[in-house]
């Protein structure tokens, strides 16, 4: 029975898990991720061997609160600002790291990624184990991150122990923000963008200008990343989409997701018209999507705006084909 549901003794249980070295996968607002000691090397090698995760990708650190954090990393007041604005919260703050964080959760960075995930589960379990939780996403590596426990068991099979906690209200990744350098950089769009940032540390480099600087770029950012094991194509328009059903679409069954009927002949799936809904629901879509077995999944481009920032690079990755 690998999906537990989340009784005060199942959490008791799983804090022990976890102390004793044992990987556990529970429920976070973004998306389930798969935990292990921080501080413990071998139970953080279960982590990469079991998502099929390249050694060179890093782990972002789970605390209960701000207190945990400094204890991982060197704590600015920057970070303090943006803790006291958004934690518990979808922020993940990329900070130099201080000794002892193993180089297998950091692969090897000066930095850590650290963050209060806002999950009334996620913090009892943290609280209860009182240790720093590494933690992606609980998911075998490049494929659909998950948003309910069924995912997680889909992905990484039934062994794995999952604390159940329904389905995740953010749905897309947090947001990392690296703090590491004279002006902060969003690494990984998310829920949070520059225009709920900057108020409180001031204007943000481009990620852009800081690929490259070793430590700060996000060595995770595969361009092939929350991909389904279907084909992608992004439409900008209805005759687009029919154009790649028709040219694409030959004996195979198709996924649809759009703001509005498309009247192609497929699996189709609306989704609002709003940035955080959306996000909230692409990742379960794109499960629906591929459990019901179709070969392409047309997406409809979604809006331009900064708003969009977190959904369009998820949309970017899904449809990236190297
Ligand atoms: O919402 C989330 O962040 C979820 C939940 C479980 O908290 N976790 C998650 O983890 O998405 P993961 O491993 O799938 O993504 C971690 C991201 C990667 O892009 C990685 O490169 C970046 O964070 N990262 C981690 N440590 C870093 C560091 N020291 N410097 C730069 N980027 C880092
Ligand atoms: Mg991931």
């Amino acid at each position: 029975m690998p999906v537990i549901s989340a009784s005060p003794a199942a959490i008791d249980e799983a804090a022990v898990r976890l102390r004793e070295g044992r990987l556990v996968a529970f429920p976070t607002e973004t998306v389930y991720g798969l935990g292990a000691h921080a501080l413990d090397a071998d139970a953080v090698s279960q982590i990469y061997a079991l998502k099929g995760r390249p050694a060179f990708n890093p782990l972002i650190v789970h605390v209960a609160d701000v207190e945990g954090a400094r204890q991982l990393t060197q704590w600015n007041e920057r970070a303090q600002r943006l803790a006291e604005a958004f934690w518990p919260g979808p922020l993940t703050l990329v900070l130099p790291r201080k000794p002892g964080v193993p180089d297998a959760v950091t692969a090897g960075l000066s930095t850590v990624a650290v963050r209060v995930p806002a999950h009334p589960l996620a913090l009892e379990l943290l609280q209860k184990a009182r240790i720093p939780v590494a933690a992606p996403s609980a998911n075998r590596s490049t494929q659909i991150s998950p948003t309910r426990a069924a995912h997680v068991v889909k992905s990484l099979g039934e062994q794995v122990w999952v604390l159940d906690g329904g389905e995740c209200k953010v749905g897309l990744e947090s947001t990392v923000l690296d703090l590491s350098g004279a002006r902060a950089a969003i690494l990984r769009p998310g829920a949070l963008g520059a225009r709920e940032l900057e108020p409180f540390i001031g204007p943000l480099a481009h990620a852009d200008e800081v690929k490259g600087e070793a430590p700060r770029s996000s060595p995770g950012q595969m361009e092939r990343h929350y991909a389904p094991r279907a084909r992608v194509r992004l439409f900008s328009n209805l005759a687009d989409a029919h154009f790649h059903a028709v040219l694409l679409g030959q004996g195979l069954k198709i996924g649809v997701l759009a703001f509005a009927p498309t009247e192609i002949d497929s699996h189709e799936i609306i989704l609002p018209d709003d940035p955080a809904r959306y996000g909230a629901g692409l990742y379960g879509a794109l499960h629906q999507l591929e459990d019901a077995g179709v070969g392409l999944i047309l997406i409809e481009d979604v809006p331009d705006s900064p708003n969009w920032d977190a959904v369009r690079d998820r949309l970017k990755r899904a449809a990236f084909e190297g």
